[in-house]
């Protein structure tokens, strides 16, 4: 998966291939590695023209980075917020990309957090039956998540990310340097996906984010660097193996059954997705400790990882009932059994068919949901 260190603009980068259907993609990460954007594209042979797809905080900040690529052409703007991943906003991207005549040698390059990488992604899966895709995640989430891996979508008003389709992006760059400006808020939701990476694939991981959450939470460039890229480094080669989530990649879902339920239960309004996965994890570790597959120890460790993270939006008015009925809803559901990961001590997961309400219940409890 790994090649030497280059030399170039992005000279320290370090670069992942990410094997896919239609060959593999690179993804560049490293402080300043925006700078290279015009030398990746055409390194990639992305020669034709290039549409930026943003929103405008990011777009404010960080805009101008995209000069050398763009041109003047100027960008498309979607609104900010995860309202925006609909349906109308895929058919404004199809009306911009139509008045600007553009054909399918055209590149789509996603400025944003992951709402601007899924909807730009499926607007450029679907235009003219697909535009290549450039992904340069500026939030956390997008960077260690949601930028790898080729899955994009919109929501419909009835649940998350229900319209999408599998487009692999042509190019990825992170550049932590960008997430300087990211909301303090934002920023912690992204490290629960970062706890979750290390609980389902390394010990070493998770334990550097356990002992080294003071220099993560005030952002020590070096350290968000090794983090994003261990991260990366996991979600690569997770969807390297399984881009079509039929085995290994459903153990990205650590935390999400619960998680998912409660974001559901909340109207989408009150948790970040990463703090609605930071309690999933909590729950499943207890269900995991319970059934003898996670030691108190380390069920300890991760509710204390999560702890050292700052504290969570309440939830302990929910109902215990309300969520076991949106748990069910699940999209993970297979052949109508409810697919639940599970840690297998810390780095490793297995999964249960076979979770039971009472279970469940035991789980919300360790999350302080105790109303019936
Ligand atoms: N496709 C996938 O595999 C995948 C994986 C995980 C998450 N997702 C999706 O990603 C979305 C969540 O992504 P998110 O957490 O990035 O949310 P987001 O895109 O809404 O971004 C969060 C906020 O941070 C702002 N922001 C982003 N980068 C910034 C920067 N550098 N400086 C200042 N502000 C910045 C945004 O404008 C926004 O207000 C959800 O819709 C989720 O479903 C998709
Ligand atoms: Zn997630």
């Amino acid at each position: 998966l790994h090649e030497p260190r280059e030399r170039r603009a992005d000279s320290d980068a370090r670069r992942l291939d990410v094997p896919s259907e239609r060959g593999s993609y690179p993804v560049v990460i490293g402080h300043g590695a925006v700078e290279a954007l015009p030398a990746r594209l055409a390194e990639r042979g992305l020669t034709g023209a290039v549409v930026a797809v943003s929103c405008p905080p990011v777009w404010r900040l960080h805009g101008a980075r995209l000069r050398g690529v763009l041109k003047r052409a100027p960008p498309i703007l979607i609104p900010d917020g995860e309202r925006a991943k609909a349906l109308g906003t895929i058919a404004r991207i199809y009306d911009a990309l139509t008045a600007r005549r553009l054909d399918r040698s055209a590149v789509v390059v996603a400025l944003g957090g992951g709402v601007v990488g899924d909807v730009a992604g499926f607007a450029a899966a679907t235009y003219l039956r697909g535009l290549r895709l450039v992904q340069v995640p500026t939030s956390l989430v997008a960077q260690i998540d949601s930028a790898i891996g080729g899955k994009v979508g919109v929501n419909l008003p009835t649940g998350k990310n229900l319209v999408g389709a599998f487009h692999a992006p042509a190019l990825v760059v992170c550049d932590p340097a960008l997430m300087r400006s990211l909301p303090r808020r934002e920023f912690r939701a992204g490290l629960y996906e970062a706890i979750k990476y290390g609980v389902i694939a390394s010990r070493p991981l998770f334990d550097r984010l356990h002992d080294e959450h003071a220099a993560i939470l005030r952002q020590q460039p070096e350290t968000v660097l090794a983090i994003v890229t261990e991260c990366c480094e996991i979600k690569a080669a997770i969807v390297g193996r399984d881009e079509r989530e039929a085995g290994p990649r459903r153990a990205l879902n650590f935390g999400h059954t619960i998680g998912h339920a409660l974001e559901a239960a909340t109207g989408y309004r009150r948790l970040r997705h990463g703090e609605a996965v930071a309690y999933g994890m909590i729950a499943a570790a207890r269900l995991s400790a319970a059934r003898g597959l996670l030691t108190a120890e380390d069920e300890q460790r991760i509710r204390a990882v999560v702890r050292h993270l700052g504290p969570l939006p309440a939830i302990g008015d929910l109902q215990i009932g309300t969520l076991l009925d949106a748990v069910s809803r699940d999209k993970k559901t297979i052949a109508g059994r409810l697919h639940f990961v599970l840690a297998a001590g810390i780095g490793k997961t297995t999964e249960a068919t076979d979770v039971s309400r009472s279970e469940l219940r035991q789980a919300l409890r360790a999350i302080g949901v105790v109303r019936a």
